[in-house]
Order: structure tokens, then C-alpha cells, then sequence
């Protein structure tokens, strides 16, 4: 693995995509005269933060061609879908809607489809979809989906799939804009990639080596943000807490966090994921410090057992993540945590899973991502033996969720008659006539109130805490 330089993307190549967006919308803008209506694109999103950050600015692009989005894959013109890596069953989705299109385009053959995103960083996916899937019009990956408009325009005169995947590292692109799915929230890029060749994850080879943009075009993204009208912030890379290792200058992630915290018009900083191996006792003052940064971690422990920690390549035991929890609480008190788990990595015992249940009781997670271990091809635990047998898979994630559901119950119990501090974002998903907003722990809350005080911060009582949600009244 050799040193990388980090390069930005050139402005010429900037450019070059504003020439293609302006030919795209010659065309869409001749069509919709024809149609009289507008071209229509749908993007189907896999995955994790990153990959819905990569699709907004995917959005912008979009709209920029004349395209308005739909959100029904049948009346599109052009599906994009972005893609994940991370476990088999998301790739078989992937598949599927694949093999759906095709029928689509048979009764409407001028149907774009694009595939992008993880998956397409492996060779034998591209060659899968050379062989089974050639109504396929572009493939391209997680280092170039700056280039959309380039693909959009050639896919109207080629031949055959266009399969433009860079397995270059080293870039950072700055300048693409998005659209975001809320006004009051947005996700800021600070690390792209990963060094840490988890053994059981894909993402160090589809996601490429760690590299950090400057602090100067971060700030200056968020403060943009703020201006218009952003009130949190979401700081996004596989592992936060490296951040600023592959900068010329000597510059830290508490250190960023300080000077987010100083921007005017923000009212909270939020950042994930972060690796308990890298998480410094800097970092924990800061976030006790700074008023804006939420009392809430996402901090994933993988398994709750040593042995297989270890054999995860994680570098740490579940005392050091147990301490370092310890000591979290210790400075920030009413934090909350959330987790990821994997269950039945290669060579998992009954008593490693004990270790898990273990480290879930004492942490206490509001919540958790639970996942069966999926084995990936070319990663080093794909190759271990003692595979799990799926049956027992199965019986412990079932186990696991009950007691993560029960634990996340009773904190939920705890917030009642309590008042919270609410950003709130826009109707409620389950009412639209009622309002929803999050805590700094994350946790959402749905209440009655008018459309004013969306993007705005209000006190709500609870009354009526649920398993997966809060209920509560404006004060
Ligand atoms: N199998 C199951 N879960 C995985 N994750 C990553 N790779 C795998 C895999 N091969 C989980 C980890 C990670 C989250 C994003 O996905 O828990 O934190
Ligand atoms: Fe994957 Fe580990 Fe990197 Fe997270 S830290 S992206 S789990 S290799």
C-alpha cells in the first residue's frame, strides 16, 4: 500500500461535466416542448450516509439536466441505482430491481439505467452485469460520479454499456452541490475512504484509502450551509475520529469540531461513524465544550468479545471499549449511544455471544444496527474457516434485536413527563398532519404544531413515549 498524493479534482474537469449538463438540457428542454412535460429520473439508494450524500449530489446534477425527480422507478427516464457493498442480501436486491428493468425497458426501450456506487468497485460485479444484464446503459463508481452528465449525455448514442469505474484513491472532489432531502439538516463529506481493513468489511477496496479534505473548504461548506438556512450538520466519513492524518498541515477532528462549533446561524454538529480506537480524550472535551456539538454517539463495537475482536482487526478488547465508554459518561452524562453489531463472525462460540449481550446490558444503546455476518469475497474473513452455521445466525441476531428492543424501550420510558429540546424537521412520516423532530440523542419526536416552527428549536413535553418513538406536546 503505497503513499498516495491527494489531488482535488481539476476545475478543468468541472467543466467539462457543465458542458454535458448544458448539452443534456438542450436536449431535455427540445423534448419537453415535444412531451410537454419534463423528463422525469428516479435514484434508488443502498446503503449508508455516505451513499445518500453521493445521491443528493447526484440530484443536483440531475436537476441541472432538466430532470424532475419521481418516485416511481415505471414513469422514469432515467434510473440510477447507487449501490452497497457491505452485505450480500443488499447486492441481490440490486439484482432484482436489475432484472426488473429489463421488462421495464422492453415496453419502454428509451428507459436509462445507470448502476453506481460499492458494488461497482469489484470486477466480477461489472462482469456479472456485462453478461446478464446488458440493458444496462452506464456503470461507474464511488471516485467518479462527478462525470453523471458526461454518462447521461453519451448513453443517448452508445453502443452497448458505458463501464467507466476508477480504482484511483487519491482524489477529493470538492464543488459538487446537492439537494438536500431537508432544509433545516444537511451531511458535510470529511474523510472519504477507510485504512482500516476491518477483516470482515469491504469497504477499504471499494471506498479506497483514508483521505481528508482541508479544513478550510469544510468550514467554508458548512458556513455556506448555514447561510442558507442549515441548522445541523451532519460530518460524515467511515471513521471521523482520523480525521486530518493525511493533511499537510497539523490538524486534529476535535480541532474541526471546535472551529464547526464556532459558526454563526449552526445550532448543532453531529458526526459519524466513529472507531473507539481512535477516539481521543481530546475529542471527549470537545464535545463536552462545544454547546452545538448533540450528546449523542454513534460508536460501533462489533462483537462484545475479545477473542473475536481481534480476529475482526478492530484493536480493541471489551474492557477498552467498556473504559472508554466509562470515561465518556463520565464527562458528558446524559449522552446517548448507538451501536453496530455483527453476529456470527467465522469462529463465534455461544460464550463470545454471551460477551455481546454482555457489553449490550451494560452500555446500554438507545439503539442498534444488528447485522448477520455476510461473508464477502476477497476480504480476509471470507477465507476463515468455522463459518457459522446460518440456523445459529439466525437464533442470536433474533436474541440480540429482543435485547436491544427491550433496553431502547425502557430509556424511551424514562423521557416521560420530561422536556426535550426538538430541532424540528417537517411533517411527521406516519402523520402528515402532526409535526416530527429529533433530539440531540437522536431520539424522534412527534408532536402537534403549525409549519412555522419547522427549522426551528422548541421544548416538547413527553407524554406518550412508544418502543421506536417519542410523543409530546410543544411547551
Ligand atoms: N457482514 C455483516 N455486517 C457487516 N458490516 C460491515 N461488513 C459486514 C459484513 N461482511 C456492518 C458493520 C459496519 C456496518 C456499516 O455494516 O457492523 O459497522
Ligand atoms: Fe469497514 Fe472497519 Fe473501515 Fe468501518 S472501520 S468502513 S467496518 S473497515
Amino acid at each position: 500500500m503505497g503513499e498516495r498524493k491527494q489531488v482535488e479534482i481539476s476545475a478543468e474537469e468541472l467543466e467539462k461535466q457543465e458542458y454535458y449538463i448544458r448539452e443534456v438540457r438542450r436536449i431535455n428542454d427540445e423534448q419537453r416542448e415535444k412531451a410537454r412535460c419534463a423528463p422525469k429520473y428516479i435514484i434508488l439508494t443502498y446503503g449508508c450516509q455516505m451513499n445518500e450524500h453521493d445521491s443528493e449530489k447526484m440530484n443536483f446534477m440531475l436537476s441541472q439536466m432538466g430532470y424532475i425527480p419521481s418516485d416511481n422507478i415505471r414513469e422514469a427516464d432515467i434510473v440510477i441505482f447507487n449501490t452497497c457493498a457491505v452485505r450480500e442480501n443488499a447486492e441481490l436486491k440490486v439484482y432484482g430491481k436489475l432484472g426488473h428493468m429489463k421488462t421495464i425497458k422492453k415496453i419502454k426501450p428509451d428507459v436509462k439505467v445507470m448502476v453506481c456506487g460499492c458494488m461497482m468497485q469489484q470486477q466480477h460485479i461489472i462482469d456479472e452485469i456485462q453478461k446478464s444484464h446488458r440493458h444496462v446503459d452506464a456503470v461507474f463508481g464511488t471516485h467518479n460520479y462527478h462525470k453523471l452528465p458526461e454518462f447521461v449525455y453519451e448513453s443517448y448514442s452508445a453502443k452497448g454499456t458505458i463501464i467507466d469505474v476508477w480504482n484511483i484513491d487519491g482524489q477529493v472532489v470538492e464543488g459538487l452541490r446537492s439537494i438536500r432531502k431537508f432544509d433545516t439538516k444537511a451531511y458535510v463529506n470529511i474523510t472519504y475512504g477507510c485504512n482500516n481493513f476491518c477483516t470482515y468489511c469491504i469497504v477499504p477496496y471499494t471506498r479506497g484509502r483514508e483521505r481528508s479534505r482541508k479544513p478550510h473548504d469544510i468550514i467554508a461548506e458548512i458556513r455556506a450551509l448555514a447561510k442558507d438556512g442549515v441548522k445541523e450538520v451532519t460530518l460524515l466519513g467511515q471513521n471521523v475520529n482520523s480525521y486530518g492524518k493525511t493533511l499537510d498541515e497539523e490538524y486534529t477532528f476535535s480541532r474541526l469540531i471546535r472551529d464547526i462549533n464556532e459558526i454563526e446561524g449552526l445550532e448543532r454538529i453531529r458526526f459519524m461513524t466513529s472507531h473507539p480506537k481512535d477516539l481521543s480524550d481530546e475529542l471527549i472535551y470537545a464535545m463536552r465544550d462545544c454547546d452545538k456539538v448533540c450528546n449523542y454517539l454513534h460508536l460501533p463495537i462489533q462483537s462484545g468479545s475479545s477473542r473475536v475482536l481481534k480476529k475482526m482487526n478492530r484493536h480493541y478488547t471489551k474492557e477498552q471499549y467498556l473504559t472508554l465508554v466509562e470515561k465518556i459518561r463520565r464527562e458528558i452524562p446524559d449522552i446517548s449511544f448507538t451501536t453496530d453489531i455483527i453476529v456470527g463472525f467465522p469462529g463465534e462460540m455461544e460464550e463470545d455471544f454471551q460477551d455481546t449481550l454482555d457489553v449490550v446490558r451494560q452500555v446500554r444503546y438507545d439503539s442498534a444496527f444488528t447485522f448477520i455476518y455476510s461473508k464477502r469475497n476477497g476480504t480476509p474473513a471470507a477465507e476463515m474457516s468455522e463459518q457459522v452455521d446460518e440456523k445459529i445466525k439466525h437464533e442470536r441476531l433474533e436474541r440480540l434485536i429482543a435485547l436491544v428492543n427491550d433496553i431502547g424501550a425502557q430509556i424511551n420510558e424514562t423521557y416521560r413527563d420530561k422536556t426535550v429540546q426538538i430541532l424540528v424537521e417537517g411533517p411527521s412520516k406516519t402523520d402528515k398532519t402532526r409535526l416530527m423532530g429529533r433530539t440531540p440523542q437522536s431520539k424522534l419526536v412527534n408532536f402537534d404544531g403549525s409549519d412555522e416552527l419547522v427549522g426551528k428549536l422548541v421544548s416538547v413535553r413527553i407524554n406518550d413515549p412508544k418502543r421506536c418513538s417519542l410523543n409530546g406536546i410543544v411547551i
